[in-house]
């Protein structure tokens, strides 16, 4: 490894200026507790680490900066790169576009989000910015890890300056549903995935968000996942789920510190017998602050025998309090404090007791310590430290009541679960939690505390950088090289030298250049030729394996001795053979497709459907580029909802959507000929999507070309399907004298 560089939009430390007194102060939120943590503890960071920094937007002038930076941040061993704007631009940035569209719009609060113009083109900006502050300081070696929402358009633009740095991405806030993001404006959400795309490695908390954003993908930029992996602008990706964990030890230690002891008597001494209901949170509508307050109203209206046996804390951080969306619920949260106040409180006690301010470290964990429950109800939470830390803190008992739409709540089962909107059931949540016996608190608390321990910010941060490394190591091995002489010749003399020789060919895009009519490509006499030159060297197995039905294949290349793979293997001539076929099922799923697809032909001009035994395919070669796509899409996403549960397949091909029934593929037929050959010599060409499954399952038994550019799991690439006729004369062609040029043959399109 090399240097860990963090960037996120907020530096661990913002500024309080009091007269002409300036300090710092951590900042608040999970992203700047977890990450700090990491940078803090030397002991549990990564050995090959040769440094470290931050980089992040100051919320406070230069002058501040100024007068703390060389005094305050002693002893710190990683270094701060403050990043000044302009207070205009970092108004339609953060309180813009990242706070009133990503906000909102990634938490379900659509109705929140505004979408202005001078937003994006500021948060575009703002990133172009951090691009510039970031591109001059980086080094050979140098890890690149860029955090949240308010950076995605950055690893893009880092990567256009440095196409081989080594830059991953996580996101600290859930990644909305597809109808969810695609409300926003279609060039913004693009730009944010393209944006995104720009990193080697892209994390999220949960399973869901991953599913989410990969669904995103296919729908708007028309690329496909396998198992978590993409290919991106020849580009090896990968997307996964790595929950944020705690700085578990940082909380569980401080059960024998003395000061937080102090702290903790006190706050119970002046609570007396009662017991202590906790909640912290930053101002957010996210929170579900009023509907907390909702729940507890109704259960010291629901069950009275526990008015002036309790109190409730409720800590309120403040945050983004120039949103108009933020600072009017801080009104009528203060209102509804109120009114419960007013309406329950006695002479001695006070049912509510509220505080809005930050809480200095110790004081938090005093109180986490001191609650018998932790009342933690966001109605849309990307994970939830707050939850974490009361689990970590505890003394072996406390009972944590967690929303189940938190992301910590996949990892939380021993909470009490409740929906936020749910009154009644926080209520009788609340009673449970407060009557729970002691027994129960600590088997639960136990069981959360070890998951805690097991996966805490430093396995975390591990491993993220340890699949960063992998995704680079995959990258270079996975690179497609453009086919060279020197690699070509080499193959040649494989070939002549080799006795039993496969050679898979695909057909369409790859022997015969595509047609806009799919019943018109016939072969003409070159590739006839070809063949029949393949097939009279009788060291030779020549395969043609193609989504073509049977009867297509039979009439074009049935003369020939070769072997033939309809329908993506559905069925198969083997050579000198007669017809077999591997599935028989009915028809009868084609009609409810067809009926779909109907429909798409309606609204694509220029669309039709082809059918084969096997298979049913809507093509949108022929129509106006970007509807052709768009619509494309619109079906996969119809036809996958329509397939779920059923053995069929859903294939987003070389502008075509295909379906099909499943348990066969490309990958298999070929490894299926190849093992039943034994043979020492094989070649696989092809260049479509189906071709990918031949290419990875002959991986390491095949030389595999794809034909076109693009990303691929070929081991070669091959600019135009010109060039495949050519190649394969010259394959079979005695060995001539080495070439000077390096390229095999010229691109035409150049
Ligand atoms: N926290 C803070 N200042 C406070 C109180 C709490 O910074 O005055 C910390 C708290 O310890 C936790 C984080 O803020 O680590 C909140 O993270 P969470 O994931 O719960 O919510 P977020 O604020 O990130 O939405
Ligand atoms: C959440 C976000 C962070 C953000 C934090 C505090 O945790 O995921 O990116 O830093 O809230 O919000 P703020 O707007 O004050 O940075």
């Amino acid at each position: 490894m090399g240097r860990l560089i963090i960037i996120s939009n907020r530096l661990p430390f913002s500024l309080d200026r009091e007269g002409d007194k300036v300090s710092l102060r951590q900042s608040s939120g999970g992203l700047v507790s977890a990450i700090k943590s990491y940078f803090e503890n030397t002991g549990a960071q990564r050995g090959d680490l040769t440094g470290k920094m931050w980089i992040g937007v100051a919320d406070f002038p230069q002058e501040d900066w100024n007068l703390v930076a060389s005094s305050n941040t002693e002893g710190q061993d990683f270094s701060l790169e403050p990043i000044f704007v302009d207070t205009t631009v970092y108004d339609n940035y953060y309180n813009g576009f990242s706070n009133s569209v990503l906000w909102p719009l990634f938490h379900y609060f659509s109705s929140l989000a505004e979408y202005k113009n001078e937003y994006f083109e500021a948060y575009l900006q703002v990133n172009q910015l951090f691009a510039e502050k970031i591109i001059p300081l980086l080094e050979p070696g140098d890890q690149v890890w860029i955090h949240d929402y308010q950076l995605m358009i950055l690893p893009h633009l880092l990567r256009q300056k440095r196409p081989d740095a080594t830059i991953g991405f996580f996101l600290h806030i859930p990644f909305p549903s597809y109808e969810i993001f695609r409300l926003m404006p279609t060039e913004w959400k693009k730009a944010l995935l393209h944006g995104v795309m720009g990193a080697d490695l892209i994390g999220f908390h949960t399973y869901d968000y991953v599913q989410h954003f990969l669904q995103s993908v296919k729908m708007l930029l028309g690329v496909d996942n396998y198992f978590h992996n993409l290919q991106y602008q020849d580009r090896y990706i990968k997307i996964d789920l790595f929950p944020i964990g705690i700085d578990f030890n940082k909380f569980n230690q401080l059960s024998t510190d003395s000061e937080v002891d102090t702290i903790r008597n006190n706050i119970r001494s002046n609570l007396g017998e009662k017991k202590l209901i906790f909640s912290v949170d930053r101002l957010d509508y996210t929170k579900g602050l009023m509907q907390r307050l909702t729940g507890f109203e109704y259960f010291l209206e629901r069950y009275p025998e526990w008015r002036e046996k309790m109190v409730f804390i409720l800590n309120i951080v403040p945050s983004r309090d120039s949103i108009p969306a933020y600072n009017d619920r801080k009104k009528q949260i203060e209102e509804k404090i109120g009114t419960i106040n007013g309406r329950y409180s006695t002479i001695s006690w006070q049912p509510l007791i509220y505080r809005y301010n930050h809480l200095p470290f110790k004081d938090l964990v005093a109180l986490y310590q001191a609650a018998d429950v932790a009342l933690i109800t966001p109605l849309r939470d990307g994970m939830n430290l707050v939850a974490k830390e009361y689990v970590a803190s505890s003394l072996g008992r406390g009972v944590l009541i967690l929303s189940e739409l938190a992301g910590a709540a996949s990892e939380l089962n021993e909470a009490i679960l409740v929906n936020p909107t749910d009154t009644s059931e926080v209520a009788s949540a609340i009673t449970r939690a407060l009557a729970m016996p002691l027994y129960e608190q600590r088997n639960r608390i136990s069981l959360m505390q070890r998951r805690l321990q097991e996966y805490d910010v430093f396995k975390w941060v591990n491993d993220f950088m340890d699949q960063l490394s992998t995704v680079k190591q995959e990258q270079q091995k996975q690179k497609v090289k453009i086919l060279d002489e020197k690699t070509f010749t080499s193959i040649r003399r494989h070939y002549q030298g080799a006795s039993n020789r496969c050679l898979l060919l695909d057909y369409d895009g790859t022997l015969v250049p595509f047609s806009r009519i799919p019943s018109e490509a016939a072969p003409d006499n070159a590739v006839r030729d070809l063949l029949t030159r393949l097939c009279s060297d009788e060291k030779n197995h020549v395969v043609i394996i193609s989504g073509r039905d049977v009867s297509s294949l039979d009439r074009w290349l049935g003369s020939l001795p070769v072997t033939l793979v309809a329908e993506h293997g559905a069925s198969y001539r083997m050579r000198n053979s007669s017809w077999q076929q591997l599935v028989s099922v009915s028809d009868l799923w084609k009609d409810e497709i067809r009926r779909v697809m109907q429909l798409f032909v309606i609204r694509c001009a220029g669309s039709f459907i082809e059918e084969k035994s096997n298979t049913i395919a809507w093509h949108y070669r022929n129509t106006q580029t970007g509807l052709g796509f768009s619509r494309s899409r619109e079906l996969l996403n119809t036809l996958s909802q329509l397939i779920q549960n059923t053995t069929l397949q859903v294939i987003d091909g070389n502008k075509v959507v295909e379906v099909r029934i499943g348990g066969f593929d490309k990958g298999a037929s070929a490894l299926k000929i190849v093992n039943e050959m034994d043979p020492d010599f094989v070649l696989c060409m092809g260049d479509d999507t189906t071709d990918e499954d031949m290419f990875k399952a002959l991986e390491g038994e095949a030389y595999t070309i794809k034909v076109n550019n693009g990303a691929s799991a070929a081991q070669y690439t091959i600019l135009s399907q010109q060039q495949v006729l050519p190649l394969l004369n010259s394959l079979i062609a005695p060995l001539a004298p080495e070439r000077t040029s390096n390229a095999l043959v010229e691109n035409p399109n150049h």
